[in-house]
């Protein structure tokens, strides 16, 4: 299993030093702000995270290292980080990288106000690199996020939902980030439209697998291991894949009214059902699928460093447990 270390030493010397470029600016931007809101923003990024967005927009660099490319890391995590605490507003989520969300630590008010004050950062950021180019890149995968999250509520209990309109969520919520993310570091790397435009294409994908794979983990758990409560999509109404599988395959499931489930001692009772249905594996199996596609996406003539990286964090993105 590829882990983000093995992708870092697999991409490039340069990488480390790059990944603490970003991370001081992180910490510095959220607390620049000042008062509480800073202080929020400031929890939320010293929570820690997987920093996976910020890691693809310098692996589609190639080896560039420029102020411009730090702060487009920077950025793409902003935005992250900022939907985080949105969609735990959303969610309900009271768990979030191990530690309590903003919404459980301080209500709603201060939690939307927190993730407006990353979202804002981040384009002030971006700001930066006086390029309009990277700045629409950005802003589309940010209102596609926000689409997807008011889909995600649109549809929520609805277990009539297909396997489309599911994929169409994961879409538009978690994949075009991961696009944005490869495409901005291609540009900031110098690459030609073309090339940005194809590692776009493989972020897309690795994106939506990594979806799927989000969907599986909050079945299966454990949240030691994640982060997050186990079977929190259940309880908030989000009908995901492994549910969608598991209803075609148990009649006790398909029958099942999601809003009769309200406690995590009944969640986890159902979220046993639907693995004991084999439909965590086959929604693996998908995220798989999908990312062997990914792959075949990277553009001919990468350099090999370049090329191992990316399809090592492919692969990280179905193996992953957190
Ligand atoms: C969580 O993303 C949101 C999804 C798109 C599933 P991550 O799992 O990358 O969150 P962090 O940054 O590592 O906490
Ligand atoms: C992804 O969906 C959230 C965003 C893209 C903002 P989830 O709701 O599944 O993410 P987690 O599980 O809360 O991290
Ligand atoms: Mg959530
Ligand atoms: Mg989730």
């Amino acid at each position: 299993m590829s882990t983000v270390p093995d992708v870092v030493a697999a991409g490039g010397a340069h990488l480390p030093a790059l990944l603490e470029r970003v991370e001081a600016r992180l910490a510095w931007l959220a607390a620049d702000h000042g008062g509480p809101l800073a202080g929020h923003a400031e929890a939320t990024i010293a929570a820690g995270g997987k920093r996976l967005r910020p890691l693809l927009v310098l692996l589609a660099a190639g080896g560039a290292d420029g102020d411009g490319l730090v702060r487009a890391a920077t950025a793409v995590e902003l935005v992250h980080s900022a939907s985080l605490v949105h969609d735990d507003v959303l969610d309900g989520a009271d768990l979030r990288r191990g530690t309590p969300t903003v919404v459980a630590r301080a209500g709603r008010p201060m939690a939307t106000a927190t993730g407006d004050l990353l979202f804002a950062r981040a384009f002030a950021e971006l700001v930066g690199n006086g390029r309009i180019d990277e700045v629409r890149v950005l802003s589309d995968a940010s209102s596609a996020l926000a689409a997807g999250e008011l889909l995600q509520r649109a549809d929520a209990w609805d277990v009539t939902i297909g396997v489309d309109r599911y994929l169409l969520r994961c879409e538009l919520k978690t994949a075009r980030l991961f696009e944005a993310a490869c495409r901005v570091g291609a540009l900031e790397g110098g690459g030609a439209d073309a090339v940005a435009a194809r590692l776009g294409e493989f972020g897309r994908r690795i994106g939506l697998a990594f979806q799927l794979l989000d969907d599986v983990l909050d079945v299966s758990g454990p949240t030691e291991r994640t982060g997050k409560p186990r079977g929190t999509d259940l309880l908030d109404g989000t009908v995901t894949l492994p549910l969608l599988l598991a209803r075609e395959h148990d009649p006790r499931l398909a029958a099942l009214q999601p809003r009769s489930v309200t406690t995590p001692a009944a969640a986890a009772e159902v979220c046993d059902r639907v693995a004991a249905t084999g439909a965590l594996e086959e929604a693996r199996a998908r995220a798989l699928a999908i990312v062997a596609d990914a792959k075949l996406r990277l553009p001919t003539g990468l350099p090999a460093a370049q090329r191992r990286a990316m399809e090592l964090i492919a692969d990280g993105v179905v193996a992953r447990y957190a």
